[in-house]
């Protein structure tokens, strides 16, 4: 993410519907992927639970509410810092549904009638001969619009997710574009993130591991129950001694997932040698079982103290609205939604798009890290001097642009030295990077 066409930090935002318990799956394909990410320097994470994309699926009140405390404490266990990263649950922030709104209106219909989501459930009922509508809610239809006010809101750059969800991204992608055509450059442009080693994980039958197909395998089950579903992972009939096969084998890619380079190579060796399935299997427990028991324990303190969980989130939710709600007023302002007495200027910016100010990082042929802030037009605004590592010259970008007055000044002996009116010109270029002022 060091790449210089990136402003830093890199906005990742990622939500996990309340539907159920995370399972291995969503761990190895989301969570355990966000969290590692979550900790760069040069990254600014947002995460959240899609209570509302969960009502969607769900009409058991009890079920939501569960699930809600199980995934906020599955991220919080898997090392999530709520204190770096905003985190929060997506019915506290009521700017979402008002941006699903004005989404709402610049997005086809016909779009939506190609969701993959929407059309599979049409596809299933033309099949049976039924009205193509039938039991679709108006929920299901508009899921990709509420999608996308998740992510535009926030300006989130990457979005991690699964190949499942790659569509709605690029959905996402086209509500950003059309707004920003009609009403100037508000949005910044998604993209999907997806780590292609181990986007999916198999699940008990081999299939991708799924609530759907009820083949999985809960994050953090108990040591003896995890130990039973692995051992029904299934396998072909290969005897004790007979050459297995790696490839399609559900076992395999599941330890994959969580092995490194030199212990998935000693059990492809092993399938070789023909390793008995049991033991096999056994590996398999055991490894997954090393990186999960520790988790496990902070997993349970937490389901223990579900207001210390209620807390984090509200907590979560003020970081997040002291960015939404700004942007939200600059939003209903650019639609036309504006106190009466302000001067109606026409269309500000249908297409005068707004330059931004970049930040550059780089090495030099000293091997030592350096950055500079340019303007619009690519002249220089600041000019900084050497770091040790692109770390430290990340977390100096992620200050100036968090608090561009408060860091010009204590960075600034790691800064050429500018005068007044070049210090004055750095600092409005900052504010507008600044993520309140984030608009594309
Ligand atoms: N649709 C996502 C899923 O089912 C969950 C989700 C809702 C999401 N809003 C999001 C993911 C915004 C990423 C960004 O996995």
């Amino acid at each position: 993410m060091t790449s210089s066409n990136l402003p830093s930090p890199v906005r990742f935002l990622t939500g996990i519907t309340t539907t159920g318990t995370p399972h291995l799956g969503n761990y190895v394909g989301s969570v355990r992927h966000s969290v590692r990410f979550s900790r760069r320097p040069d990254v600014q994470s947002f995460y959240f639970l899609a209570d509302y994309h969960a009502l969607i699926k769900v009409d058991d009140p009890a079920r939501i509410q569960r699930s809600t405390l199980e995934i906020a404490a599955t991220w919080l266990a898997c090392g999530l810092d709520p204190e770096r990263v905003v985190f929060y649950r997506q019915s506290d922030i009521p700017e979402i549904p008002e941006l699903t709104w004005f989404l709402t209106c610049v997005t086809g219909k016909g779009i939506l009638n190609r969701a993959h989501a929407y059309k599979a459930s049409v596809d299933k009922n033309v099949a049976k001969g039924e009205d193509p509508d039938a039991d679709v809610s108006a929920g299901l239809f508009m899921y990709p619009v509420l999608m996308g006010a998740d992510i535009l809101l926030f300006n989130a750059h990457k979005v991690p997710v699964g190949r499942d969800q790659v569509q709605h991204i690029e959905m996402a992608r086209d509500m950003a574009q059309r707004f920003n055509h009609l009403y100037g450059e508000h949005f910044t442009l998604p993209e999907a993130e997806i780590d292609d080693a181990v986007a999916t994980l198999p699940g008990l039958d081999g299939r991708k591991m799924s609530k759907s197909y009820d083949n999985t395998i809960p994050l953090f089950t108990p040591r003896s129950q995890l130990q039973k579903l692995i051992g029904g992972i299934v396998t072909d009939s290969r005897a004790p001694g007979e050459p297995k096969d790696t490839e399609g084998s559900a076992l395999f890619q599941i330890y994959r997932a969580f092995a490194d380079a030199e212990e998935t190579a000693a059990l492809q060796q092993a399938y070789a040698d023909g390793i008995a399935w049991g033991d096999a299997k056994q590996v398999v427990f055991e490894r997954i079982d090393r990186e999960i028991a520790p988790m496990r324990a902070h997993y349970e303190a937490l389901l223990d103290d579900p207001a210390q969980i209620e807390r984090i989130l509200l907590a979560g939710a003020e970081k997040a609205r002291a960015l939404s709600r700004p942007f939200i007023g600059r939003l209903r302002h650019a639609v036309g939604l504006r106190k009466l007495e302000a001067p109606a200027s026409a269309v500000v910016a249908k297409s005068a798009k707004l330059a931004r100010p970049s930040f550059k990082q780089y090495r030099e042929a000293d091997g030592r890290f350096y950055f500079k802030l340019l303007d619009a037009n690519g002249a220089l605004l600041l000019q900084s001097r050497a770091f040790a590592s692109p770390q430290e010259a990340g977390r100096a970008i992620g200050a100036l642009q968090q608090h561009p007055q408060e860091a010009l000044a204590t960075l600034a002996e790691h800064l050429e030295p500018v005068d007044n009116e070049g210090l004055r010109a750095a600092q409005a270029a900052l504010e507008m990077l600044a993520p309140a002022a984030s608009g594309g």
